[in-house]
């Protein structure tokens, strides 16, 4: 359905609020600021800059990414044909519809159970590598640029998360290929376009429920006037400022579990507000599915004891676990 302004319909209202009003002005938090440049040059160049990967990533469980490449002009084009896109009438984007038992395509989040609350957003989802998995047929043809800047933003995003990925295996003291080589080369990457329009009923209502992502990384580029993203740590949440030119990168409960919980998956929802929608793009990087995921063995010690088993096909046990209301990286636990 699209959402509208006007009444709330029961579905939506978040009941185990602790009594907060959801869009409680909440703290912003300035997460730290990783310069990619740096990492990409020399090793003497990248030694601050590793040493505050990590300790961003072991406390937050995120960081904002500036210097990735990617010109501030290229990002708002990216922002620009996400608005278009959910600015189609309802018939036009349907014709991209998920299909039953399909994540890929248009549509609402989806409903695995009678209880579950919705989350005010439409979305758009699409496997955008390894490119023989894209099906073009839900790559919106509107705007006409939507799928050549898609596959650009893609290419990116692939040479991005090469340099992050060695980033946390060199900031771990680690061989600098440890993940990527443990994730595959098929590793699948997702896109998912939000539109989160405005609520009538923002202390009630979520663009997104709290979760962790069952990916490795996720790559988030906000909206660039309206806030919205919090983030959980130590039982608070914090709002995650926008930096128009950077890319929000956040660790998901794969890479917790190759770093031995080093490195922490990152609790996070959406909030919505009265008066303006919000748009965003996360990208999520999740590794083959029959890829034995288990944490570095050079990371297993007497002082930091293994806190995960050997996993495989992460997003089917997520999917099970997600049902049953409980975190999903508890079925990893040792
Ligand atoms: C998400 O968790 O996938 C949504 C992120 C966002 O809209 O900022
Ligand atoms: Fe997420």
């Amino acid at each position: 359905m699209e959402l509208q302004k006007g009444e709330v319909p029961e579905k939506y209202i978040q009941k185990d609020r602790d009594g907060e009003p959801l869009d409680a002005k909440f703290p912003a938090m300035d997460i730290p600021v990783i310069d990619l440049d740096l990492l990409r040059t020399s090793p003497t160049s990248s030694a601050h800059e590793l040493v505050k990967l990590r300790s961003a990533l072991s406390s937050w469980g995120c960081f904002q990414a500036i210097n990735h490449g990617m010109t501030p002009e290229f990002l708002d084009k990216v922002r620009d044909v996400t608005k278009q896109f959910f600015e189609l009438p309802l018939e036009q984007k349907k014709k991209y519809s998920k299909e039953a038992n399909e994540i890929q395509g248009y549509g609402n989040e989806i409903v695995l159970s009678d209880e579950q609350k919705l989350d005010w957003s439409e979305s758009l989802y699409l496997v955008i590598q390894p490119e023989d998995q894209r099906k073009l047929k839900l790559w919106p043809e509107k705007p006409e640029v939507f799928r050549s800047i898609l596959h650009e933003y893609s290419t990116n995003l692939q040479l991005i998360t090469k340099v992050v990925f060695k980033a946390m295996a060199s900031s771990l003291k680690l061989e600098e290929n440890c993940f990527l080589d443990q994730y595959g080369e098929s590793a699948k990457v997702k896109a998912k376009f939000n539109l989160y329009p405005p609520c009538p009923r923002p202390d009630l209502v979520l663009g997104h429920k709290p979760h962790a992502d069952g990916s490795a990384i996720t790559l988030i580029l906000q909206d660039k006037n309206t806030e919205g993203l919090q983030f959980l740590k130590d039982n608070q949440w914090f709002r995650a400022p926008i930096i128009p030119e950077a890319l929000f990168i956040n660790i998901g409960d794969q890479a917790e579990i190759s770093s031995n919980g080093i490195f922490k998956s990152l609790v996070h929802r959406v909030v919505t507000n009265s008066e303006r929608g919000r748009i965003s793009l996360a990208v999520f990087y999740i590794p083959e599915i029959d890829k034995d995921i288990e944490p570095f063995e050079k990371l297993v010690n007497e002082s930091r004891p293994r806190l995960y088993k050997i996993i495989k096909n992460y997003p089917n046990i997520y999917l099970q676990y997600y049902q049953q209301g409980k975190r999903p990286i508890e079925a990893a636990k040792m």
